[in-house]
């Protein structure tokens, strides 16, 4: 005779396998369709053979490798210019007897940190040098005294690059970060290239598996194709982050550089405090990023205050216009849609 017992345990046994075969499924399917987002690894230097001039293509260095840097003594510009004879005004060199790979420009946002700036001009000449990276550093000083608006000095260090020079790759650089490893070459991949992998602050690890902030390198295309940065961020925080999702959402991976190789030492200084939009502003990114980039910095009228190629780079002091006041920033921000986090 068969039993309340029995009945009822042979319906909870047929039940979990139900769901255990459920779960399995599940599984399956998110494996089969796991698509990661970040790749570790080295760029691949395109292979000599396979270029037109092969025979003139520089060639990486294979002794290179990490370097002791010096973050708290700062040397003076007169002595960068001594230490860097070769290069021309502006901040540029290129290899004198091969031909470089990409074009490279260093965009740096910038303001009131000249102590930063000498440290990193120091360590950077030298190491691009030995890279044999055909470069130029573009330092983007924001005038005034409104918070601080990274994103928007982004933008415009591309728009004031490219009438220089038509760039194949942009290195988006913060002025405090010391690269330590001569072999993290400062060139671009077709994802956007995470440089800064392994940052001192955080313990040299990487803080969360989307962050993309420090240094980042993408190319010409790219740039325009994840529409730079958000040009609305003012003060510290997220603006690194909406542009991480807007890479991903142009669908490029992050790469990155494993962290014995991707390390910097950050110099130091007081951290500010984090903006009090940022946050919620960053939940909007989805509807914002295709407007709200690259392609409406001439709308932002910004005015180029000054443009001097001193003799260890390029200083464009820009007038970014004014961050808008509490009311108008609600009446803007009411409609935005608001998205759940990557
Ligand atoms: N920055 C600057 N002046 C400022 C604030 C920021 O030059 O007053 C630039 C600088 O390149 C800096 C970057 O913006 O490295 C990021 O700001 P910060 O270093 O304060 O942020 P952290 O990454 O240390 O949190
Ligand atoms: C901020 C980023 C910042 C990161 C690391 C995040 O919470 O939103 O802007 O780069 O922390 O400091
Ligand atoms: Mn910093």
């Amino acid at each position: 005779m068969v039993t309340l017992a029995h009945r009822l345990r042979r319906v909870a046994i047929v039940f979990a396998s139900i769901l255990g075969t459920a779960y399995i499924i599940l599984v399956l399917i998110a494996l089969l369709n796991y698509n990661p987002r970040v790749k570790i690894g080295m760029p691949i230097i395109v292979d000599d053979a396979e270029l037109p001039g092969a025979g003139t293509r520089c060639k990486m260095d294979p002794d290179l490798g990490p370097v002791k840097v010096d973050i708290y003594t700062k040397p003076c510009m007169e002595e960068l210019e001594r230490m860097n004879p070769e290069i021309q005004a502006g901040g540029a060199w290129k290899p004198p007897n091969c031909q470089s790979w990409q074009k490279v420009a260093i965009v740096i946002p910038y303001r009131d940190r000249l102590g930063h700036l000498k440290i990193l001009l120091r360590r950077l000449h030298p190491m691009l040098r030995k890279q044999q990276i055909a470069y130029r550093i573009f330092v983007v000083e924001q005038a005034g005294t409104d918070q601080f608006n990274r994103g928007r000095l982004m933008n415009i260090g591309y728009a004031e690059a490219m009438k220089e020079d038509n760039f194949d790759c942009f290195i988006f650089h913060d002025v405090d970060l010391i690269p330590e490893d001569d072999r993290n070459v400062y060139l671009c991949d077709d994802q956007a290239r995470h440089l800064s992998s392994a940052i001192d602050e955080m313990r040299y690890h990487i803080m969360y598996y989307n962050y993309a902030g420090g240094v980042i390198a993408l190319n010409r295309q790219n740039v325009l194709k994840v529409n730079g940065y958000s040009n609305d961020y003012w003060g510290w925080g997220n603006e690194d982050d909406d542009f991480s999702a807007r890479t991903l959402a142009a669908g490029l991976m992050l790469t990155r550089p494993p962290e014995h190789i991707g390390r910097f030492k950050m110099v130091r200084h007081l951290k500010a405090d984090r903006s009090n939009h940022g946050n919620s502003y960053f939940f909007t990114w989805r509807s914002r990023w295709k407007n709200d980039g690259i392609n409406a910095i001439k709308e932002l009228n910004y005015k180029v205050v000054e443009k001097t190629d001193l003799p260890v780079f390029t200083n464009i002091s820009v007038d970014i216009g004014h961050p808008p006041d509490e009311k108008t920033w609600n009446e803007r921000n009411k409609n935005q849609e608001s998205v759940t986090m990557l």
